[in-house]
């Protein structure tokens, strides 16, 4: 039996509404196949464009078995390039980000231009062809500053979730923005308890004391069909009225969903007063509280985006047991601290989430691995997201099977 039908196995004895079992967070074998299967399969997010607005400017991220640089060339084009010398291989760049007039390998300093075609390679003799040994290009695309790349030879269609994303996004002005703060938190947790940790708030009440000083769980977001809740259609209709889309749109097969929620009563912001925590708005509908948008895509973002910021999640996972969350909080590049933020205010609320996050997170993990632990069954109320990613992730590892 190979490695990946162990897999499927795994998959196909759960239950409608089950959790997942231990094997499938625990098991290498198991975490080989996710990375074959959907990290290395799909469009996974890689940052922002303006955080390489000039040219030479790239930030670099592991995409499961692929180290991957994304960079902006002199004709201003974002490219990204698997981060592996064409000579014996050496990772190229191996800070996060930076910015250099020419991409030069570490080890003999081959020189690579900034769209990937190989100038310089010392004393490689009369029959060296450089034309034949540019950096090999990773898919990339961008939809509102969000760069999404994916390593595989084909990718899938990107089209739809762009034409699905972008009225929801285009009304912040993503690109009149800036990174206020960012951290980055490697929790000791196999990837998808962290996503399945982010789907439910089930968990908040007795959790998040800073978070629900704004948020409010809406269950009708869930991700499945149902009753939306007359105050939900109310700040659906409110929004939208200001041009900015609302009603929630989900794929037809589940990996991604947009979606505005209004906050807890009073609340305009994450913060912890709940009042905003930037002078300047992102939007320009005229609406007074806008709630949060909310997006995912998996498996690697999930998104809010406030009226004075926007806050963005990217996971990637580090191993089996361990995955890195990248947050950072984006603000009007105009926005000045001190005059119209202070950075305290701003960012309180989600590093506090984040960690207290990272601990139920980990604690799962040592859980989920007794020989003990049997998957206990989802809320039919409270656990419809958690039990959509689930679903997701079964469905996507089986269709791989039949070429899907
Ligand atoms: S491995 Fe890059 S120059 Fe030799
Ligand atoms: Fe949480």
């Amino acid at each position: 039996m190979s490695e990946f039908s162990k897999t499927l196995e795994l998959i196909n004895s759960r239950m409608p509404r089950q959790a997942l079992s231990g094997k499938l967070y625990h098991d290498v074998d198991v975490y080989q196949d996710d990375l074959e299967q959907i990290w290395h399969k799909n469009w996974i997010f890689a940052g922002h464009t303006f955080e390489i607005e000039k040219p030479g400017q790239y930030l670099s991220l592991q995409v499961g078995k692929y180290p991957v640089i994304v960079v902006r060339d002199q004709n201003n084009i974002v490219r990204a390039f698997h981060n592996s010398c064409r000579h014996r291989g050496s990772r190229i760049c191996s800070a996060e980000k930076g910015k250099v007039a020419k991409l030069v390998c570490p080890y003999h300093q081959w020189t690579f231009d900034l769209d990937g075609k190989l100038l310089f390679a010392a004393n490689m003799g009369d029959s060296f062809k450089s034309d034949e040994h540019g950096l090999i290009p990773v898919h990339c695309q961008v939809v509102e500053t969000y760069v999404y790349i994916c390593v595989a030879e084909s990718p899938p269609d990107f089209n739809q979730f762009r034409d699905a994303v972008t009225p929801f996004i285009s009304p912040h002005n993503l690109r009149d923005c800036k990174v206020a703060y960012e951290s980055n938190l490697v929790e000791k947790g196999n990837w998808k308890l962290v996503f399945e940790n982010n789907r439910e708030c089930y968990h908040c009440n007795g959790n998040h004391p800073e978070l629900l000083n704004s948020f409010v769980e809406n269950l009708s977001v869930a991700g499945v069909a149902g009753a939306v809740d007359p105050e939900l259609q109310d700040h659906w209709n409110k929004c939208e009225a200001g041009g900015l889309p609302s009603h929630m749109v989900m794929d037809k097969d589940g990996q991604y969903r947009m979606t505005r929620i209004p906050l807890s009563k009073g609340a305009v912001s994450y913060t912890m007063n709940g009042k905003a925590a930037v002078n300047h708005r992102l939007d320009k509908s005229g609406v007074d509280n806008i709630g949060a948008l909310l997006y995912f895509h998996y498996p690697s973002t999930w998104n809010h985006f406030l009226g004075d910021f926007a806050v963005t999640f990217r996971v990637l996972p580090l191993g089996v047991d361990s995955t890195l969350v990248t947050t950072k909080w984006l603000i009007h590049k105009d926005a000045q601290e001190g005059k119209d933020y202070d950075l305290d205010h701003l960012t309180k609320v989600w590093p506090a989430t984040n960690d207290q996050d990272r601990r139920l997170v980990e604690e799962s993990y040592i859980g989920v691995g007794s020989p003990a632990y049997t998957p206990g069954y989802f809320s039919e109320v409270a656990e419809n997201g958690v039990c959509q990613f689930v679903d997701w992730y079964c469905e996507t590892m089986k269709k791989q099977v039949k070429g899907g």
